[in-house]
């Protein structure tokens, strides 16, 4: 694993995006793994930037993201089509049929578990995934449980990312209780995986997953087996390190 400290979430930001970028420019028809969540919303707001400078071109590349909140429409503000819209694909050229996000109004959930993991087969397999971090350890919706789930499946989200993610919701009733996500084998397929972190609150998640035992107690604990990790975050959250 590679760390990269930076002093503040300006600095992940731009570090991250000087990472994604790279994969850009070295393969223009990359496929990147993407994520929502607060973190990489600096990084999305980088690569935009580089992008109207035309520093950056997305016309070939493909993305697939991580999940999606069961019964949330494309037009939700809270849905991760929406905000992956919002926060980067209305404002680069990347062709709005390569980009591929878990469908949370499919009417059969398991079906569409199938068809996610056959387009994640279907570009090839992920040269870059950027994954952020929940505080219990989460990668995608993959929660703290029993055993490591492999591939896209439906998932009961915990309380605590409930809660978490209540703040997004005009009240804590309006969160999903399930989403759709890539599972621990589809990512740990990625070439390379990018973790982005951010603040003094991660700093005992990062310590437990990157130095504690691989259990599917911690799933991001999985990525310690991964050849080819970057972990970019700041000073805070990687303090206990
Ligand atoms: C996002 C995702 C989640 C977040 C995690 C961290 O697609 O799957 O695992 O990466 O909850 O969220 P933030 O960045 O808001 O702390």
């Amino acid at each position: 694993m590679k760390i990269y400290v930076t002093e503040d979430y300006q600095g992940m930001s731009r570090k991250a995006a000087n990472i994604v970028s790279a994969q850009v420019i070295l393969n223009p028809s990359s496929v990147l793994g993407l994520a929502t969540g607060s973190t990489p919303i600096g990084m999305y707001k980088q690569l935009i930037a580089w992008y109207k400078k035309n520093d950056l071109d997305f016309a070939q590349v493909k993305s697939v993201n991580l999940d999606e909140y069961v019964g949330l429409p494309p037009t939700h503000d809270q849905s991760y089509r929406y905000f992956m819209q919002t926060n980067l694909f209305d404002h680069i050229n990347i062709d709005p049929a390569s980009t591929n996000v878990p469908n949370g109004l499919a009417e059969d959930p398991e079906a569409e578990c199938e068809r996610y993991n056959q387009i994640i087969r279907s570009t090839g397999g992920i040269d870059i995934q950027v994954l952020g971090m929940g505080h219990n350890g989460h990668i995608g919706f993959n929660e703290p449980g029993d055993a490591f789930e492999l591939e896209t499946h439906v998932v009961d989200l915990t309380d605590r990312t409930i809660d978490a993610n209540a703040r997004f919701f005009a009240s804590r009733d309006e969160v999903p209780r399930k989403a759709i996500t890539m599972g621990i084998k589809s990512i740990m397929q990625a070439r390379r995986i990018l973790v982005v972190v951010s603040g003094e609150d991660k700093a005992d998640i990062v310590k437990t997953a990157f130095t504690g035992p691989v259990t599917p107690k911690v799933p991001a604990s999985i990525l310690q087996m991964h050849p080819d990790v970057l972990l970019v975050g700041d000073k805070a959250a990687l303090s206990k390190l």
